[in-house]
């Protein structure tokens, strides 16, 4: 709760003060409220003023009440939108490698559950924040009123407390395993929607998968907030009863013990009554704080352990690269994959790709051509060697204007709905051109900056990959297995037309292929055999 406080207080402290300053008014406000009842019952002094000042504290209380909770409201949602932007940003700017190594289930789940879980807490954190204070402003009245009644309170209170923390750790500890299996049950869920054709296919793998996959996972996730939870409804319950016996204990024990604050007595019952909701709504969100201090835990240490912020766009050193010598070369470059004791090793390669060629990679199935195709795009950083364009060599400060000297269509490629980039009146005839030279145009329009349609045959929608890649008109291109889901009438447009024409308009071609009927298209042919080059000069 003070983590999460703190946060906020880093969002916009102004707000945060707001809130306490409100709290702190509507806290005290509350307390009087009953600090006026209990007189008026005392004294019965029944007057207007008392009445109409009664009136104006209420108004008080609702209106600091609320500028404290509204406030509040705000800055936790400032807060969580921060940390989608933030995340997501960041997500971009983190290594492929070091994302490949959390898995896409990981970080969805931190992207969505933990986030939502965290945005469900800072909800009731207002309201809560609002009691905490109540809390506080009756225990100084309590002390104004009597030290001693104050005094056995704060011992019963402290004990609670101590009592509090230990019985929690056990179910806290229940939560964090929950978490951990969290991340098991959107790994099976992302295999039940990815895999739903494989799955309706075959009714008896769908119920090995639902029954021994799927359930167990979503069982141990059941079972653990069980436990969890049904720690917090005892620890609530009981904490809640432990205050009642504190009162009782005030109530039964002070007139014995210290006779002289018994007069306070009747004053600081009322008010001990009027702290039973706001300690029982504490402890009732307990589970809840809990669960979304972890799922926060979550986010930050992924917050931590990805890279960046660093700027998702950067011309720094672009100009580096403009000369027109050089080519594209490669100097020793080497890269594990590492995978338990069987590591995939590529390289060392040394290759020259020469600009406005076309260039292809050959080469059997898990040879590497992916992973170098990475390499060569700057995606995966080389642990040996260098990248050198046009003389420049490729460093971590010209890395982003290194990339975007390049378009790809990737095997695993994704497309999205919207082009993600401006449309001008010249981008848009280019866009109808493409469409029809890549015969789709009876198929997908673009309207608004978006494809009308994504529901199409794999062949097309890599086609439109292909259109996407054209609008950027970057100077090198790289296609990983394009045509491998075309026609054959299509097969030999693309590199027999399609290809040479983006040569003849000075680009540099890298094409991964295994279409060999076509390899006298290439000006070189680089076949790879496990992961080290063997180089065919074709012309
Ligand atoms: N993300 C990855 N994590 C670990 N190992 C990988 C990964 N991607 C590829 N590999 C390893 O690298 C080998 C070559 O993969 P890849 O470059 O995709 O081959 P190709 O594109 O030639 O079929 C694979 O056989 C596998 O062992
Ligand atoms: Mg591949």
């Amino acid at each position: 709760m003070i983590k999460l406080m703190l946060q906020l207080y880093r969002q916009s402290w102004y707000l945060v003060a707001l809130a306490m300053l409100g709290g702190i008014v509507s806290g005290s406000s509350g307390a009087a409220l009953v600090a006026m009842i209990g007189q008026a019952i005392e004294r019965r002094d029944a007057t207007l003023t008392a009445a109409l000042a009664f009136g104006g504290m209420c108004l008080l209380h609702l209106v600091s009440k609320v500028a404290s909770e509204l406030a509040l409201l705000r800055v936790s949602q400032d807060m969580i939108l921060k940390l989608r932007i933030s995340l997501s940003q960041k997500v971009l700017s983190t290594p492929l490698k070091k994302l490949q190594s959390y898995g896409p289930a990981r970080l969805l789940a931190i992207l969505t559950d933990d986030l939502s879980t965290f945005a469900s807490c800072s909800q009731m954190l207002p309201v809560l924040f609002g009691n905490a204070v109540v809390l506080l402003a009756c225990l100084a009245y309590l002390a104004w009123i009597s030290v001693g009644i104050f005094l056995v309170l704060v011992v019963l209170l402290v004990a609670g407390g101590v009592l509090f923390v230990v019985a929690q750790r056990k179910p806290a500890l229940q939560f964090v395993r929950v978490r951990e299996q969290t991340d098991v049950l959107f790994r099976d869920y992302r295999n039940l929607l990815e895999g739903t054709k494989e799955l309706q296919l075959d009714p008896k793998r769908a119920r090995h998968f639902v029954n021994e996959v799927l359930q167990p996972g979503a069982a141990r996730l059941r079972n653990g907030l069980i436990a969890g939870g049904s720690g917090y409804t005892w620890i609530g319950n009981l904490g809640s009863l432990q205050f009642f016996i504190a009162l009782g204990v005030v109530v039964f024990g002070i007139p014995h013990w210290a006779p002289s604050s018994a007069p306070a007595l009747p004053m600081a019952a009322l008010m001990l009554l009027y702290m039973v909701e706001p300690i029982s709504s504490l402890l009732t969100a307990m589970p809840t704080l809990q669960r979304a201090s972890i799922a926060l835990n979550n986010a930050q240490a992924l917050d931590g352990s990805l890279d960046g912020p660093h700027e998702l766009v950067s011309d720094a050193g672009a100009s580096t690269f403009d000369g027109n010598v050089g080519g594209l070369v490669l100097h020793n470059v080497r890269y594990v994959h590492h995978d338990g004791d069987r590591d995939f090793s590529v390289g060392p390669i040394n290759i020259s790709i020469p600009l406005g060629k076309i260039t292809y990679i050959a080469g059997p199935n898990g040879s590497g051509k992916t992973t170098l195709a990475l390499l060569l795009l700057g995606l995966y950083a080389a642990e040996e060697g260098h990248i050198e364009l046009n003389g420049a060599v490729v460093t971590q400060a010209n890395l982003l204007a290194y990339r975007s000297q390049f378009a790809a269509v990737f095997a695993d490629f994704h497309l999205f709905e919207q082009l993600l980039s401006p449309i001008d009146e010249d981008a848009a005839v280019r866009t109808q051109r493409y469409l029809e030279r890549l015969e789709i145009a009876h198929k997908v329009k673009v309207k608004d900056g978006r494809f009308s349609t994504l529901a199409l045959s794999t062949g097309q929608r890599k086609r439109l990959a292909l259109l996407v890649a054209y609008l950027e008109d970057r100077p090198i291109y790289l296609f990983d297995e394009w045509a491998s889901d075309q026609d054959p009438v299509f097969k030999r447009l693309f590199y027999t037309e399609l290809l040479p024409d983006l040569r003849s308009r000075g680009k540099t071609v890298i094409v991964i292929t295994h279409d060999d009927q076509y390899f006298d298209q290439a000006d070189q042919l680089l076949y790879f055999v496990d992961g080290n080059m063997r180089i065919k000069e074709i012309s």
